[in-house]
């Protein structure tokens, strides 16, 4: 669903206030109301809205007063000036002072109707353009997603298709598979990409500090409050909260998330005031949530609520077309990072990292990638550069090597053979890079039949 066009509608009569709110609700709009200037500046200090619509006789401020601080305070709302007959002149000069446009009194709701609709498809429009330059220098966007596997397109097109909707997101997948990557892609092509965009690991608190975190608190509400703090729902506002390790929040803590997410309202902690907010949620987890809510540790309500949009990011080794480019992309990466040449992959190390099951998914061949790019000589990368886990990723992962000769003999006897390879027959080298005695080498070529 696209964002709603909020509106605010000042104005002394309370009956107009309660008709016209009726019908620009029932016709689509978020909106707000004021019976004066003063109250009305309080409010869009407050809140984003798309346009006034003011009223011109007015207590203590009148309209076009109000018109001109607004104007002021935020120059992107439009106004549309309200005017009874007597005060047409007043409306008309209102034009000038940068009101949209006035609509006479009594109003006919057709006009007040296309006025908002040009109104507000104007701002889509600047938005539009808005958002497109935006995206093209950002550096968070899901340009940065790499990999041409079926999933992850698909993971970037969904992105796309939501990033300009306010739905809740919820992203799952294992530990390193580039959750919080998506979040932020999604965060920063939406229209909210220069609104706040506040994290919080739900897993990173017990479960009274995560909701003091969350909900803010005021001064006194527990020993230790000694003042008043505003939590991330009040900061996240106009923006996004990216509730990460969501399948690690408390029981009893989801039930108050659910309520924010389907309220938007929530009290500070030892507070009274309703606070009302407007945020865009994100949440992920490596947790399979659709067993926790059978073992009844995650609440379904919550879980219906959140999966509006879902996307699954698989592990790494479920998509290894998308390796090659991954390790590229690092590769120029890390390289840049450190100042180095961009180092080439040897046939034989690109072969290690293409049979690997990376359990660490994308993270862990990253950090393979960056002590690659640190431990690499001459410009290219050898299996000897790679964590050792790797180099013999065949003894560790690999069932289906399990039927091979694995007694620690032909291990030992194929792995000089490796090494010696490397280093082109060089045996003080080869023994060297063993870390052992060159005499021990000569006795273990002997003992495995190599040529010594
Ligand atoms: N498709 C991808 N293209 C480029 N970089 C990626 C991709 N996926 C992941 N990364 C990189 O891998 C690292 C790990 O990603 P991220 O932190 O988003 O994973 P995560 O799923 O949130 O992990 P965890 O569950 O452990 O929190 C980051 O440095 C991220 O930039
Ligand atoms: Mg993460």
């Amino acid at each position: 669903m696209p964002e709603k066009t909020k509106v605010l509608i000042v104005d002394d009569e309370i009956n107009l206030l309660k008709t016209l709110s009726d019908i620009l609700n029932r016709n689509g709009y978020e909106v707000a109301v004021a019976k004066d200037g003063p109250s009305a500046l309080g409010l869009i200090e407050k809140n984003g809205f798309d346009i006034a619509l003011l009223d011109i006789r007015m207590p203590h401020m009148d309209g076009v007063e109000l018109l001109e601080r607004i104007k002021v305070q935020r120059p992107d709302i439009e106004v549309i000036i309200m005017t009874a007959y007597a005060t047409i002149e007043t409306a008309k000069r209102s034009i000038k002072l940068g009101a949209y446009d006035y609509i006479q009194k009594p109003l006919d709701i057709d006009e007040v109707l296309i006025n908002l609709k040009n109104i507000a498809q104007m701002k889509a429009r600047v938005e539009e353009a808005r958002f497109l330059q935006n995206t093209l220098q950002l550096e968070h966007g899901y340009e940065h997603i790499i990999g041409k596997s079926q999933q992850i397109q698909k993971v970037v097109d969904t992105i796309k298709k939501v990033a300009l909707s306010a739905s809740t997101v919820l992203i799952m997948g294992p530990s390193g598979t580039g959750k919080e990557m998506v979040a932020d892609a999604i965060h920063y092509s939406s229209r909210r990409c220069s609104k706040p965009y506040v994290k919080i690991n739900c897993a990173a608190f017990p479960e009274n500090l995560l909701e003091s975190e969350l909900f803010g608190y005021e001064k006194g509400a527990f020993t230790g409050a000694d003042k008043q703090k505003k939590g991330k729902f009040e900061v996240a506002n106009e923006g996004t909260l990216f509730l990460d390790e969501i399948g690690d929040m408390p029981f009893s803590m989801q039930a108050k998330l659910l309520r924010v997410l389907e309220s938007g309202e929530f009290e500070r902690l030892g507070g009274n005031e309703l606070i009302k907010v407007n945020v865009r949620f994100i949440a992920a987890t490596n947790q399979n949530l659709s067993k926790m809510l059978q073992e009844k540790r995650f609440r379904s309500d919550l879980f219906y609520r959140l999966n509006t949009v879902i996307l699954n990011l698989p592990p790494l080794v479920e998509r290894s077309e998308d390796i090659p480019l991954l390790v590229d992309h690092f590769l120029a990466r890390f390289s840049r990072e450190m100042s180095r040449k961009r180092p080439d992959v040897s046939d034989e190390a690109m072969k290690l990292i293409l049979s690997y099951p990376w359990p660490g998914n994308v993270r862990e061949l990253a950090n393979a990638v960056e002590r690659a790019v640190i431990f690499c000589e001459e410009g290219v990368i050898k299996p000897q550069d790679l964590p050792p886990s790797i180099q013999h990723g065949l003894l560790e992962g690999h069932t289906e090597h399990l039927s091979e000769d694995l007694r620690l003999e032909t291990v030992e006897s194929r792995h000089i053979s490796g090494v010696l390879k490397l280093t082109g027959g060089n045996k003080n080298e080869a023994a060297r890079k063993l870390g052992i005695h060159r005499e021990t080498l000569y006795k273990k070529l002997k003992k495995f039949n190599l040529p010594d």
